[in-house]
């Protein structure tokens, strides 16, 4: 199903979500490797990535394709990891970003130290934080990533650019850069302070794969794929010249109706 320049994939689960997004990682993984050597892959918070990084890290293990072939096997040791947002709390917070990821998927797979890109703002000062993951980002040559893996909240947010806060070309207001930038989350959010990908580094990555999931996102999917709302998912999806996948399941797809692919 396309709406654009957007694939949208409609799976029975979110299980089903996971899977298949963890081998279009491992594709582009693969393709990256072999073309350039390495492969920059921003991770998001939320839980929907949970069962996204668990079936991420059970890809060490060969999967037999349909054709009985070992399927696509990720070369850790030529992966970067970065985060497309962070909450500014500690590593080791309950509301981390960086913390689930290191539970559900760098903990078990042999990604080099050295290549995960953390964004520090454990003392919660976002704008310094932002800045500086701006610096390392760009001095280590990282940006713009290769895939960039998303969810969506139920206000259509994304990464951490929400309604309310997100700066629409990307530049923060306290003078940010084009690639990160500080946002303030609605007070319903766990953390306020966030630190966060722009809607610029998001329009430039190689890649996009989005996970939307759940009963409770169906209106707000139904708005964004029909761009009836200006919406921080929307402006992703606009903004985008290449390959954007939607992976989505059947709860969460329950109001968009099949569409002719165009
Ligand atoms: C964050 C996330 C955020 C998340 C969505 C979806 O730090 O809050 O990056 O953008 O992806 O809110 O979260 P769920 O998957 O939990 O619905």
């Amino acid at each position: 199903m396309r709406f654009g320049s957007t694939e949208v994939i409609v799976l029975p689960s979110p299980e089903a979500v996971a899977e298949h997004a963890a081998d279009e990682t491992c594709r582009r993984a693969a393709r990256a490797i072999t073309e350039r050597g390495r492969f920059v892959l921003a991770l998001s918070g939320g839980s929907t990535p949970r069962l996204y990084h668990q079936a991420l890290a059970a890809q060490l293990a060969p999967k037999r394709t349909a054709s009985g072939r070992p399927g696509p096997e990720i070369d850790w040791t030529k992966v970067f990891i970065l985060f497309s947002d962070e909450r500014a709390v500690p590593a080791d917070h309950k509301d981390s970003n960086y913390r689930m990821a290191e539970e559900t998927l760098l903990s078990r797979v042999p990604v080099p130290p050295g290549q995960v890109h953390r964004i520090e703002a454990d003392d919660g000062d976002h704008v310094l934080a932002a800045l500086a993951y701006e610096r390392q980002l760009v001095e280590a040559g990282l940006m713009p990533a290769d895939l960039v893996i998303l969810g969506m909240g139920e206000d259509g947010h994304t990464a951490s650019l929400f309604p309310a806060s997100a700066p629409r070309n990307g530049v923060a207001q306290s003078g940010g850069s084009p690639w990160i930038t500080a946002t303030e989350a609605p007070p319903a959010s766990p953390v306020a302070h966030r630190v966060t990908f722009t809607y610029g580094a998001l329009a430039a990555a190689r890649s996009v794969l989005a996970m939307i999931t759940g009963h409770s996102k169906a209106a707000r999917l139904k708005e964004v794929l029909s761009g009836a709302a200006d919406l921080p998912m929307r402006r992703v999806l606009e903004s985008r010249r290449e390959e954007t996948l939607v992976i989505v399941d059947q709860a969460a797809a329950s109001r968009i109706a099949e569409r002719e692919s165009t």
